[in-house]
């Protein structure tokens, strides 16, 4: 049983260096998770491989069964999850191509089925969100990233937007404001169900672009896709050194 997922966002439909041992369709009570579940072994440590937006990365954000995602992985006896993501960089320093192990969030999102306990209630369970990532996790993220030579910014907000279109200006500007340092569509409510399943879930955030109006110009795929190739090349050599590290 694996203990270790990667949830990978845009750009990372599989994991290139997996040894894949088995292939798991999952059933869940709430509907059909992104993709079957892909077991296999990285550097000879068994981590499961889930691809946010399907195989053929044809999911929008908005659209993504978040819950569902999560059942199949904690059916599959995951505890520990990451959910790697492309974001905006609004913050100065956090630049394309960059990668950002974020340590806040302000969730901006809205009509999506974001919680497990609605229904069939025998009491009504409010979760402490106050950190909503594991810290474990993510010193864990940051510690690989050091000794695989990896550079990645340790904390920021981030600012969860409902997609499938990206910002404008201002409201770029208003998240700034309420000091989010990053902007991406994913990142809730995954973050919130993995503490409502009971898992230990960090984010790490890949910069495809600079937020809108950060910089002049439109944002551009080619833009977006040119940064995701790099900053994913330094999420590989970073997940192979924290699996590496995995007891
Ligand atoms: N905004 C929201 N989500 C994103 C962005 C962005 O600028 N870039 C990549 N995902």
């Amino acid at each position: 049983m694996t203990a270790l997922a990667i949830i990978g966002g845009s750009g990372f439909t599989n994991l290139k260096m997996l040894e894949v041992v088995r292939r798991e369709v999952v059933h869940t009570p709430y509907g059909e998770p992104s993709a079957p579940l892909t077991h296999g072994l990285l550097d000879g440590k068994e981590v499961t491989f889930l691809p946010r937006h399907g195989s053929g990365h044809i999911i929008p954000p908005h659209k993504v069964n978040y819950r569902a995602n999560l059942w199949a992985l904690k059916s599959a006896g995951i505890h520990r999850v990451i959910g790697v993501a492309a974001v905006g960089g609004i913050r100065k320093d956090m630049q394309p191509g960059m990668i950002a192990v974020p340590d806040q969030i302000i969730d901006y999102t809205y009509c999506r089925q974001h919680t497990l306990f609605e229904d069939d209630l025998q009491k009504v369970t409010h979760i402490d969100f106050t950190e909503p990532y594991s810290e474990n996790v993510r010193q864990a993220l940051l510690k690989a990233a050091k000794k695989s030579g990896v550079k990645a910014i340790d904390g920021g907000t981030y600012g969860a937007t409902q997609g499938p279109r990206l910002e404008t200006a201002m409201e770029v500007t208003r998240l700034q404001r309420d000091g989010c340092d990053l902007v991406g569509m994913t990142g809730m409510p995954e973050a919130s169900l993995a503490r409502e399943f009971d898992m230990e879930y960090a984010s790490c955030s890949v910069i495809a672009n600079w937020a809108a109006g950060i910089n002049d110009g439109p944002i551009t795929m080619e833009e977006i896709e040119a940064n995701l190739v790099d900053g994913l090349k330094q999420v590989h050599k970073l997940l192979v050194a924290l699996t590496k590290a995995l007891d």
